[in-house]
């Protein structure tokens, strides 16, 4: 019998977590998203050309290997039918290895109104959503108001949708918020609605499963499973920077809950930082950088967001952030993403702890919003060099292999692989 390796994001976000999944593939028959929706943008790159996901695991491009879409996953039937229509202009054809379980909830078009209309009710306190709907989506499946991807096919599933629908209209006039304002793209919530409906055609092409079932007949069966997680640990609704974060477990424990796995049956925990750190949308961000070096990280790396075009904030790498998600998510194995991003850097820094209120610490203080944090930032000499002559681990400079070595040391983790440029073929193995 066999267990699930997970990978998943350390910091606040796109780490990398699409690209390195996409080289996994390879030595796993499935690959299975466990939460999250359509607010991620997973970005693979090969053979010249760029593929963003969002709610489709990315070993998709591999087409024998299976694909799931767990029951702890949001799915968006309009943005799920585009991200189809997107794989078959690229020739890929999903439909026999995408499979998606009949327990994932449903994202409404009243899910993202009121997503809009919670944002503009908190002014000035906005979390800075995705504007995709997972906060509602969420609160109606915990609720135990929400419907999901089996009930397409029931026969009162139209009746269900409705009295959804009315009770999501009537708390956006308890939120004061004007419907007739929303929009997707240019579409009113009418004409999104249309479309929405007419979506939900495409979902009842797939094998629609219990992928409890099928994931663990498939571990019985020796069969290799890696779970693909989104978000990252410090967006993640409990121990995240909280209101600050997503509405899901984005952390190893959420892959049980997510794809119906138990906890003895999780293997490696491949978690991924970049050699810095970006957060999009508000929240606290201890190592921000607000000058030329900030807005370096910004241009050399291309942070934007690949859901939303939003600019990332960028600052230098947090260990005891780092630290908190190792031990939350049990990390096994680190990767370390876009070292090459900091080529010219003179000097490169690493945050090893904060003061706050005059006192030093290596924790994550639950009033991680409310304080001022003066991160301890430790210098590195910069490496000047370019790295895409470097095809394994040894070749890279000394002055970077310091810096990875200061992680391990930082965290205790083994690094296993570092990447350097968005391309599937450049990622060193250690
Ligand atoms: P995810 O959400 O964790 O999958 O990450 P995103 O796709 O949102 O953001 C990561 C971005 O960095 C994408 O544009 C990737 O193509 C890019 N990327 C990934 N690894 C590397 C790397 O090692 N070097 C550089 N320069 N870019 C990378
Ligand atoms: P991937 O999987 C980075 C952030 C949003 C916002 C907060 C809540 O690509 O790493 P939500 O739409 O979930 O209600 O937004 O979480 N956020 C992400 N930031 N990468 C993501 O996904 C994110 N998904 C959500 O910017 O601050
Ligand atoms: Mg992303």
């Amino acid at each position: 019998m066999s267990k699930v390796d997970v990978l998943l994001g350390l910091q606040w976000g796109d780490e990398g977590k699409g690209k390195i999944v996409d080289v996994l593939t390879p030595n796993y028959d499935v690959i299975a998203r466990f939460q999250g929706g359509p607010n991620a943008g997973h970005t693979l790159e090969f053979n010249g050309m760029k593929h963003v996901l969002h709610i489709i695991p990315s070993g998709i491009f591999h087409k024998e290997k299976i694909n799931v879409i767990g029951n702890g996953v949001l799915v968006e039937p309009f943005i799920f039918d585009q991200e189809i229509n997107d794989l078959r202009k690229k020739g890929v054809e999903p439909t026999e290895n995408l499979f998606l379980s009949k327990k994932a909830h449903l994202i409404l078009p009243t899910h993202r109104m009121l997503d809009a209309a919670n944002e503009q009710s908190k002014g000035s306190n906005k979390i800075g959503s995705t504007l995709k709907g997972i906060g509602p989506a969420y609160t109606d499946k915990i609720a135990r108001t929400g419907i999901r991807i089996g009930d397409i096919m029931e026969f009162d599933f139209r009746e269900k949708y409705e009295m959804l629908k009315a009770q999501h209209l009537q708390m956006a006039v308890t939120l004061k918020y004007d419907v007739s304002q929303f929009r997707i793209g240019d579409l009113t919530l009418e004409e999104y609605e249309q479309k929405w409906l007419a979506s939900l055609d495409t979902i009842k092409k797939f094998r629609l499963i219990n992928s409890e079932y099928f994931i663990n007949k498939c571990l019985d069966e020796g069969k290799k499973v890696l779970a693909e997680g989104a978000q990252a640990a410090m967006l993640d609704i409990d121990f995240g920077t909280y209101p600050f974060v997503t509405s899901s477990n984005t952390i190893t424990a959420g892959v049980c809950t997510g794809l119906g796995v138990a906890p003895s049956k999780i293997g490696r925990v491949m978690g991924i930082t970049k050699a810095y750190c970006t957060r999009v949308g508000a929240g606290p961000f201890p190592t921000e950088l607000f000058d030329e070096t900030g807005s370096t990280l910004c241009q050399q790396g291309h942070e934007y967001g690949a859901t939303t075009g939003r600019p990332r904030r960028c600052g230098w790498i947090d260990i005891p952030a780092l630290r908190y998600a190792c031990m939350i998510d049990g990390v096994t194995d680190l990767f370390v993403t876009k070292p090459d991003v900091m080529n010219n850097f003179d000097e490169v820094k690493m945050c090893t702890a904060y003061t706050i209120n005059g006192k030093d610490t290596t924790e994550i203080p639950f009033e991680y919003n409310q304080v001022e944090i003066t991160p301890h930032l430790k210098s590195f000499k910069g490496w000047k060099q370019e790295l895409s002559g470097c095809k394994s681990y040894n070749d890279l400079p000394a002055n970077l292999r310091t810096f990875l070595y200061e992680i391990e040391q930082q965290t205790g983790v083994n690094i296993c692989a570092v990447s350097i440029s968005p391309d599937r073929k450049d990622v060193l193995f250690k």
